[in-house]
C-alpha cells in the first residue's frame, strides 16, 4: 500500500494562520526525501478544479528551492480560501437563482486525472470535513490541524493559536498605559467565532478585568458592576477582552454580513460592549478590533516547531499506510486520530477547565 505513493498534493484551506508555510516546508522536504513528487494546489481546491483561472497553473510542482526560507513567513505560499465549499458549492441555476451543489465527485475526478495518490489537507474543521469526503471516496488523505481559534477537537493545540495569543497579549500590554492615562475602559475584540480560547488566554496573560467568551453568555450589568469595582478598588481604568462570537444572555451574535456558501461575517461586539459599558459605568470607553492582525506575521517559536512537526508527521503517517486521519499533538508525541473524530465536535472552552478557574480566582469577571 504505502509503496504505491508516487505523487502527493498539499493544499491550505480556510482562514490563514501563522505556521502554514512551515507545514508546507516540512511536508515538501519529508516527501521529496522519500522520492515522492509534491504538487501544491492553489487556493484550497480551486487550482485543481478551476485551472483556467490560473494562467501560471493551478498546480505547482514544489521543490526544495520553493520552500527555502518560508518557515518564518506568515500567510501561505499556496493561497487559501474560505469561499466555495465543494460540498455546498454556490452556482446559479437556470432560473437565475443561487443554489448550492455538491462538486466533490468532479474534484475527485481531477485528483485521478492528475495522478495524485494522496492529499495533505491543512485546515480547520471546515477544510478537514471536506478533506474527509475525499478520504471516503478513496483518496489517501492526511489532515493537519490549523486554526488560530484552537477549536479543533482531538489535538491539544492547533498551530497559529500561540502566535495569535502572543500578539493579543502584546496588544493588551500596550493598551494598559493609554487606558490608564485617560482613565478609560478599553474593550478589545479578538477573533474566536465559536470558542473563546484566544480571549481567555490573552485576557489572563494581558491582565484583563473582564473576559467575554462565546461559551458564557454575559449580562452587561454584571460586567459593568465588576468594572465599577475595579475603578473603586484596583485602578482607575479597565481592560475588557471580548471574543467576536460572544453573546449577551438571551441575545445573538453580532453579524456584519451573510453570504451563501460561507460562515457569517462576525464583528461589532466590541463596539456594542464599549458603548454599553460607557453608559452603565459613566467611564469613557473605547474599542479596538484586533481582527486579522491576529492571523498575520511570523509564527512564534512554538508555532514554527509544532507546524514542522505536524508536516513531518503527516508524511510519516502516509508512509505508514494511514489515511482518513489527522495528525494531533498528544504530548510528548504527535499521534494520528480519525478525521471523523476530529471534526464531529468543536473544542470549546470547558466551563470547569483550569484556565477558566484560574481567571475566576484572579478576580476576572465573565459577566455571568
Ligand atoms: O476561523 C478563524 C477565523 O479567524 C475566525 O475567528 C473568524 O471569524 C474568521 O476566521 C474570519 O475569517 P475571514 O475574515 O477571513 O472570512
Amino acid at each position: 500500500m504505502p509503496e504505491t505513493i508516487k505523487r502527493i498534493a498539499i493544499n491550505t484551506g480556510g482562514g490563514d494562520a501563522p505556521g502554514l508555510n512551515a507545514v508546507i516546508r516540512a511536508v515538501v522536504i519529508s516527501a521529496l526525501n522519500k522520492g515522492w513528487e509534491v504538487i501544491g494546489i492553489r487556493d484550497g481546491y480551486n487550482g485543481l478544479f478551476k485551472p483556467e483561472d490560473y494562467p501560471n497553473g493551478g498546480l505547482i510542482n514544489l521543490t526544495k528551492d520553493d520552500v527555502k526560507g518560508i518557515t518564518i513567513l506568515g500567510g501561505t505560499i499556496l493561497g487559501t480560501t474560505n469561499k466555495g465549499n465543494p460540498t455546498r458549492y454556490p452556482v446559479t441555476d437556470k432560473n437565475g437563482d443561487m443554489i448550492e451543489i455538491d462538486i466533490t465527485d468532479k474534484i475527485m475526478d481531477k485528483f485521478n486525472e492528475n495522478n495524485i495518490d494522496a492529499l495533505i489537507a491543512v485546515g480547520g474543521d471546515g477544510s478537514l470535513l471536506i478533506a474527509n469526503c475525499f478520504a471516503k471516496k478513496g483518496l489517501k488523505v492526511i489532515g493537519v490541524p490549523k486554526t488560530i481559534d484552537n477549536d479543533l477537537d482531538g489535538t491539544v493545540i492547533t498551530f497559529g493559536f500561540d502566535t495569535a495569543v502572543s500578539f493579543a497579549t502584546e496588544a493588551l500590554d500596550r493598551l494598559h498605559s493609554t487606558a490608564q492615562a485617560h482613565g478609560r475602559i478599553m474593550v478589545v475584540e479578538v477573533m474566536g467565532r465559536y470558542a473563546g480560547w484566544i480571549a481567555l488566554n490573552s485576557g489572563i496573560s494581558g491582565l484583563a478585568d473582564a473576559i467575554l467568551i462565546p461559551e458564557i453568555p454575559y449580562d452587561i450589568n454584571k460586567v459593568a458592576s465588576a468594572i465599577k469595582e475595579v475603578y473603586q478598588e484596583k485602578h482607575k481604568y479597565s481592560i475588557v477582552v471580548v471574543a467576536e462570537g460572544a453573546t449577551p444572555k438571551g441575545g445573538t451574535h453580532s453579524v456584519l454580513s451573510k453570504e451563501l456558501g460561507r460562515a457569517d461575517k462576525l464583528g461589532g461586539i466590541g463596539d456594542k460592549v464599549a458603548n454599553e459599558l460607557q453608559e452603565l459605568t459613566g467611564h469613557e470607553a473605547r474599542s479596538v478590533i484586533l481582527g486579522h492582525l491576529l492571523r498575520g506575521g511570523s509564527p512564534t517559536t512554538f508555532d514554527r516547531l509544532i507546524s514542522l512537526r505536524f508536516g513531518a508527521a503527516a508524511i510519516r503517517a502516509l508512509a505508514e499506510g494511514e489515511s482518513g486521519v489527522m495528525v494531533a499533538l498528544d504530548p510528548p508525541t504527535v499521534n494520528y486520530i480519525p478525521l471523523e473524530e476530529a471534526t464531529n465536535r468543536m473544542k470549546v472552552v470547558p466551563l470547569d477547565c483550569d484556565s477558566l478557574r484560574t481567571a475566576r480566582e484572579l478576580g476576572i469577571a465573565f459577566g455571568d
